[in-house]
C-alpha cells in the first residue's frame, strides 16, 4: 500500500493514511476503490476523502492551539455544501468571497458571527446584506468601500464591523496570477495609508474597526513573505493601539501553499512556528483564511480516456472526459498535477499529451508517462480538492460534474451531475 496523501497520527503503531492510496493495484479513497466509485456514478467525477479535509483542518488548527484563533476557511477554494458543511463540524468559521458565498455559509449552519466577508469590488447589495446580517467582519478593501458600509450601517441604525485590508507590497514569491500583495496588485489599500483610514473611522458613526486583515497570494511555499506580512500588520495594530485604535483579532490571510509534485512544502507547524509569535506579540487573537491547505490534496477527478491517437512526430495524444471545463488550473496557471491511472497495466511506458474534449488548444493538462492506455482506462487527476470544482465551467454546454464524498468507508453522493435541463432551466 503506499500513500499519494500524507500519513496521520503521533502513536507510531497505529499510522491512519487519509486520501488517496494504493491497495492491490487499485487507486482508493479512504479503502474505497476509484474504479467502484466511477463505475456507479459515471465521469468526469470528483471523489472527496472527508477524513482528509478533517485531518488538515485539525492540523492547522492545533498548530495554532497556543493562542486564541479561529480558522475561517476560504470558501472559494470549494464551496459544496457537503465540503463546508464538514468544516463546521469539524470547528471551522469561514471566509466569504461573495455574497452567495455567505449566503451559502449560512445554509450550511454557520452563525453570522463565523463568517467574514473578503473581495475587492463588493456591490452596493452585496455591502446592504453584509451590513443587515452583521457579519464578524467585512474586510474592506478601500477608502470609497468604507463609506459605503458606514453609509449601509448608518441607514440602518447599526454599526458595522471592518477590518481594512492592507497591502504590505511583499513579494510572496507565487505565480503572478495568484499573487496579490504587491503594489501593482488590485487589492487592499497601501499599507502606509491605513493607519489615517482608522484614525477617520473615528469620525464614521456606522463602522466599528475591530480587525486588520492581510493576503498575500496563494500557493505559497516559503514561510519567510508570510511572515513579513505578519510583521506589518502587527506593527500597524501597535501604532493604532498608541493612538487609541483598540482591535479584536489580527486577520493573516489564507496562502499556505501543499505540495503537488512531491516537493517539500511548509506543514502546519512549521507555518504556526513562522507566524504565530509575531501575532501573539500583539496581544490580539489570529484569524486564518486557508483554503487549498484545508481541501487541496482531499480529492481526485477521476476521468476516464475516450481517445488515443498518434500525432505526427512520435506524440500520443491521450484523450480524456475531463478538460479545463472541470480543473482549469493547468490551463490557467500552468499548474501541475500529478495523474495516475485507476488501475494501472503490466505494460510498457508511453509518453502521452494529455488533454480534455473542450475545443481548445490550451485544453490539455500536461504530458505524462504512464503505463501503455485503453480506451475507457480511468485515470485519476490529484490534488484537485481547491480550485478545481470550485472553478468548473459550463463551455461548451458541458454539465458540471458530479461530487462524491467518502467518509466512513462509504462514497455518497454530494453533488448530483448536472443535466441539459438544469443549464436551460435559467434560460427563456
Ligand atoms: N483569503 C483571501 C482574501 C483570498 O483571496 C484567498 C485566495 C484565500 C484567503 C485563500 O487562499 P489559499 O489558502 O487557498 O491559498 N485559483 C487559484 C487560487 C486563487 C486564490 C484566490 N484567493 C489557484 O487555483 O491556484
Amino acid at each position: 500500500m503506499s500513500g499519494f496523501s500524507r500519513a496521520v497520527g503521533r502513536d507510531v503503531r497505529f499510522i491512519a493514511v487519509t486520501g488517496f492510496f494504493r491497495d492491490n493495484n487499485t487507486l482508493v479513497c479512504d479503502g474505497v476503490p476509484l474504479s467502484e466509485v466511477a463505475r456507479e456514478h459515471g465521469t468526469p467525477l470528483y471523489v472527496y476523502s472527508a477524513d482528509a479535509i478533517r485531518t488538515a483542518y485539525r492540523e492547522l488548527d492545533e498548530a495554532f492551539a497556543s493562542h486564541p484563533h479561529r480558522i475561517h476557511y476560504a470558501m472559494k477554494a470549494n464551496s459544496s455544501l457537503a465540503v463546508v458543511r464538514l468544516l463546521r463540524e469539524a470547528g471551522s468559521a469561514v471566509d466569504a468571497n461573495s455574497i452567495g458565498e455567505v449566503e451559502l455559509a449560512m445554509r450550511a449552519g454557520f452563525p453570522s458571527s463565523d463568517i467574514v466577508f473578503s473581495g475587492v469590488g463588493k456591490s452596493h447589495d452585496e455591502i446592504e446584506r453584509a451590513v443587515q446580517l452583521g457579519l464578524k467582519a467585512i474586510n474592506a478593501e478601500s477608502a470609497g468601500e468604507l463609506e459605503r458600509i458606514d453609509r449601509a450601517a448608518q441607514a440602518r441604525g447599526v454599526r458595522a464591523r471592518v477590518a481594512v485590508r492592507v497591502n504590505p507590497d511583499i513579494d510572496a514569491g507565487t505565480h503572478p496570477h495568484i499573487s496579490t500583495g504587491l503594489h501593482i496588485n488590485k487589492f487592499g489599500v497601501p499599507l502606509e495609508q491605513a493607519g489615517a483610514l482608522y484614525r477617520r473611522m473615528a469620525t464614521q458613526p456606522g463602522l466599528e474597526p475591530v480587525g486588520i486583515h492581510v493576503h498575500l497570494g496563494s500557493q505559497i511555499i516559503s514561510t519567510e513573505p508570510l511572515q513579513r506580512g505578519a510583521s506589518a500588520v502587527v506593527r500597524l495594530a501597535r501604532e493604532l493601539r498608541d493612538g487609541g485604535v483598540l482591535l479584536d483579532h489580527i486577520d493573516i490571510g489564507g496562502g499556505l501553499g501543499i505540495s503537488y509534485d512531491g516537493s517539500r512544502a511548509p506543514t502546519a507547524a512549521e507555518y504556526a512556528a513562522a507566524v504565530l509569535p509575531i501575532v501573539a506579540a500583539s496581544g490580539l487573537s489570529i484569524a486564518l483564511e486557508p483554503g487549498r491547505y484545508i481541501v487541496g490534496a482531499a480529492a481526485a477527478l477521476v476521468a476516464r480516456v475516450v481517445d488515443l491517437k498518434d500525432a505526427a512526430g512520435g506524440h500520443h495524444f491521450a484523450v480524456l472526459d475531463a478538460g479545463m471545463t472541470e480543473l482549469m488550473r493547468p490551463m490557467l496557471y500552468g499548474a501541475f498535477h500529478r495523474i495516475v491511472a485507476v488501475v494501472p497495466r503490466a505494460a510498457r511506458d508511453v509518453c502521452y499529451d494529455i488533454v480534455g474534449p473542450v475545443c481548445e488548444s490550451t485544453d490539455a493538462f500536461g504530458e505524462r508517462r504512464l503505463n501503455q492506455l485503453e480506451v475507457g482506462d480511468l485515470l485519476a487527476i490529484l490534488d484537485t480538492g481547491a480550485y478545481g470544482s470550485a472553478m468548473s465551467s459550463n463551455y461548451n454546454r458541458r454539465p458540471l460534474p458530479a461530487e462524491v464524498m467518502v467518509d466512513g468507508g462509504k462514497a455518497r453522493v454530494i453533488r448530483r451531475r448536472q443535466t441539459i435541463e438544469d443549464q436551460l432551466s435559467l434560460e427563456t
